[in-house]
């Protein structure tokens, strides 16, 4: 069985990873599991500078999932390359970084300085609803959104991916605007944005106010999102968005994603990614599949 995955010039030993602000650095999550056996990880979000997050309450349970506005709390670029990534950089696994900015100068050092410290390829996080200034705009203008990932291309020789945001009207524009502007590969989906009310204190969950709904509730948005991107670019998708099981990556795989990221489910099943890695070996075992490859995109419509 060859489980490796290639996603342009990104290589992966398998197609299961991790979904940023989900696994932390990696270190959280090495006592349950052998980093070595990720595809790839994807860390939290870095910016140029450390930043604090919103105040709390930043999450809440919802039937089916989570809301959460963390904030993009992280402890800044300089700190990431001095702390986590030598520590990462002990795996045999590819490590990818989601970078965000308030603008577009600050995503361009933040390319360089990562391809200067030899991560494998940047998440150009530019769909993160939890933030009042970046995040969002760079994701929902696509005038914006072209010309942050234009600007970037130019200034990196890393593989780049773009998170697209699932709060548009048409994600296959961004999809398209993205490929146009150089973008290798595409993640999808982000979080909805969604609200939750207390009846009793008839105030929001969150303090701020809204936040970002994930987990198995938006599976079924984010499959029908990768399937209409799958049929609108050629660069490769990595999908997203609820998959606890392998069975819910398989889907993402037959409406087109080339890879997965597990996100919320490792708040619930530390072990998720390596029990969805496993369910998928043990999926094409039965049904004599050779390569992931011949599954993706060929759901029958
Ligand atoms: C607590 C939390 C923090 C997140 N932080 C980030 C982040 O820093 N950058 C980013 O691009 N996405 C972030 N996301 C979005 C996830 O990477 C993923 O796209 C989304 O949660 C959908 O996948 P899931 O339903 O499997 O969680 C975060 C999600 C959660 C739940």
């Amino acid at each position: 069985m060859n489980l490796t995955t290639n996603l342009g010039k990104l290589k992966l030993t398998n197609p299961v990873m991790t979904a940023s602000g989900t696994f932390g650095y990696g270190k959280e999550y090495s006592e349950f599991i052998d980093l070595n056996q990720l595809g790839a990880i994807v860390v939290k979000g870095i910016s140029l500078k450390p930043m604090k997050g919103n105040p709390g309450p930043r999450i809440c349970e919802t039937p089916c999932g989570m809301l959460n506005a963390i904030g993009l709390q992280n402890a800044g670029l300089k700190e990431f390359i001095k702390q986590q990534l030598p520590y990462l950089r002990n795996f045999n696994t590819k490590i990818i970084v989601n970078i965000l900015g308030t603008s577009i100068n600050e995503y361009i050092e933040l390319a360089e300085d990562l391809e200067a410290a030899g991560v494998d390829a940047i998440e150009l996080n530019v769909s993160c609803p939890n933030v009042k200034k970046g995040g969002i705009v760079f994701g929902t203008d696509i005038k914006i959104f072209e010309e942050l990932i234009r600007d970037v291309r130019r200034r990196t020789r890393l593989p780049l991916i773009t998170k697209l945001s699932p709060n548009t009207a048409d994600i296959k524009l961004f999809a398209k605007a993205a490929e146009d502007a150089g973008s290798d590969i595409i993640s999808l989906i982000n979080t909805i944005t969604g609200m939750s009310i207390n009846i009793k204190t008839r105030r929001s969950r969150l303090a701020n106010i809204t936040g970002g709904l994930s987990g198995p509730a938006i599976r079924p948005v984010a499959v029908r999102m990768v399937w209409e991107c799958f049929k609108t670019v050629n660069v490769p998708i990595i999908g997203m968005g609820g998959i606890i099981s392998a069975e819910d990556a398989l889907e993402f795989v037959l409406a087109g994603a080339s890879a997965v990221a597990v996100g919320t489910a490792n708040f619930v099943n530390p072990r998720a990614t390596m029990d969805i890695l496993e369910g998928i070996k043990s999926f094409m075992t039965e049904n004599k599949i050779n390569s992931l490859k011949e599954l993706t995109g060929t759901v029958k419509c």
